[in-house]
């Protein structure tokens, strides 16, 4: 599908996002192996997250949509050893979140299944998880030794590791953890290069600091907490609008309830050091994560460096950031973001295609790229631009398209519904 996007008079609006994707897969995962029945309010209806339901399911885990109130979902936990071999596949769809998190349940509880995905996640490296996964007695295959289909047999015996990630992956720590949830004697991971937390936050995790950064630890002995909550509004989402508020000239929009997560919010702080005017009032803590109400509004905004310290924090909001820089007064670097071009597509190449085609000046390189930002007065020039099927491409692109003269097209635009289902009513909302 493609969508016309004509660049907007003004941007004004209050919006309710989508729930946090990442939130959703944790809060469901964990409560399908804990003993007893979890409601957890606000659960995603995006197509990622909807995925993870598929696949507890077939699993044998009662999921029960129909509750009578919209997004909540109560799911009847089947304990550690409660899953049941599939009858088929199970399939992940376009998400890493649920094959990496799930082939570390799975190898854990040593539960014959296989694992595929769409033609993009087939496509990314799981050699990342599969070694680590072995390395632990686990007994998981992939295609090539590197890709999905995943095939874990049911004959491994999880033993704790010691293990220093060598890359920031909070989906990478998270397979290794929640294998670690099955072993007799401890599993310790150990960050330097801190990624979202939200896994050790859900499952109440013990962890210590560890030199720069920290130690977290799972094993048979750490009980799987219910899940009762309601999931917080999705921040990667929310990025978006903080950008195209910020960079739009006549903008007032309302965020309401958006998660607030230190790990994950380092987009916030970044456009805040550029100078973007963005007010943040936390509400009272009423869950394991933090939330609150925020506004945005026109900004003149100046180039900044993103030091390789912080893209793990904002490894998902770096498409839509680029799209500030282009706003800035002076030259924006990023380094150290080589990960973007292992996520749903190259999105550092995607990306540079998509400013090309709206004449933006830029250089990219292999772990990050310069942009020449051309000030609060910059109109790109409106294009056709390719989403690749990549949804953070496709809404760092309309976002572009709302500051252009003219009208633009998103190619692939269904997409957003991997993550954020409303996103284009939500983009109409905003321009009436
Ligand atoms: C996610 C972690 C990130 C992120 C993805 C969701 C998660 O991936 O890009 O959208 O829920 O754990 P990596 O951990 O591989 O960087």
């Amino acid at each position: 599908m493609d969508k016309e996007v004509s660049g907007a008079g003004q941007l004004s609006g209050e919006l309710t996002l989508p729930p946090d994707k990442s939130v959703s897969h944790r809060s469901a995962m964990f409560a399908a192996i804990a003993d007893g029945e979890s409601t957890i309010d606000n659960y995603s209806p995006a197509a990622d997250p909807q995925s993870t339901l598929a696949c507890l399911r077939q699993l044998g885990v009662p999921v029960d949509t129909d509750t009578g109130k919209e997004n909540r979902i109560r799911i009847r936990g089947v304990g550690r050893e409660g899953l049941k071999e599939p009858l088929s596949d199970l399939d992940c769809g376009n998400s890493g979140t649920t094959m990496r998190l799930l082939s570390g349940i799975l190898t854990g509880a040593g539960v014959r299944s296989r694992l595929t995905g769409d033609a993009s996640l087939s496509a990314r490296t799981m050699k990342r998880i599969l070694e680590p996964l072995r390395q632990m007695g686990g007994r998981i295959t992939g295609r090539h030794d590197n890709y999905a289909p995943l095939d874990i047999q049911p004959d491994g015996v999880i033993q704790g590791i010691r293990y220093p990630l060598p890359i920031a992956s909070a989906q990478l720590k998270s397979a290794i953890l929640l294998a670690g949830l099955f072993g007799e004697n401890p599993t310790e991971v150990i960050e330097t290069g801190p990624s979202r937390d939200h896994t050790e936050r859900l499952l109440q995790l013990p962890e210590e600091e560890y030199g720069n950064g920290k130690i977290i630890r799972s094993s048979l002995r750490s009980p799987i907490p219910i899940q009762n909550y309601r999931v917080p509004g999705d921040f990667s989402a929310a990025s978006f609008w903080l950008v195209a508020g910020a960079i739009h000239p006549e903008a007032e929009i309302l965020i309401r309830n958006m998660g607030l997560n230190p790990s994950r919010t380092a987009a916030l702080q970044i456009l805040q050091e550029m100078g973007a005017d963005i007010e943040v009032r936390e509400s009272e803590v009423s869950g394991p994560e933090p939330m609150g109400d925020v506004t945005v509004r026109s900004s003149g905004l100046r180039a900044v460096n993103l030091p390789p310290s912080l893209v793990p924090n904002c490894i998902d909001e770096l498409p839509v950031l680029m799209v500030a820089m282009c706003f800035a007064e002076g030259r924006s670097e990023i380094t150290g973001a080589e990960e973007l071009r292992h996520k749903e597509t190259d999105r550092l190449q995607a990306m540079a295609n998509v400013l090309t085609a709206s004449g933006g000046k830029f250089e990219v390189r292999k772990d990050g790229i310069s942009i020449h930002g051309r000030g609060g007065s910059y109109r790109p020039d409106p294009a056709v631009f390719e989403s690749e099927h990549d949804h953070r491409v496709a809404m760092a692109s309309a976002v572009l398209a709302l500051m252009a003269d003219g009208r633009s097209t998103v190619r692939g635009a269904e997409c957003t519904a991997i993550s954020y289902p409303g996103f284009w009513s939500d983009l109409k909302s905003l321009t009436n």
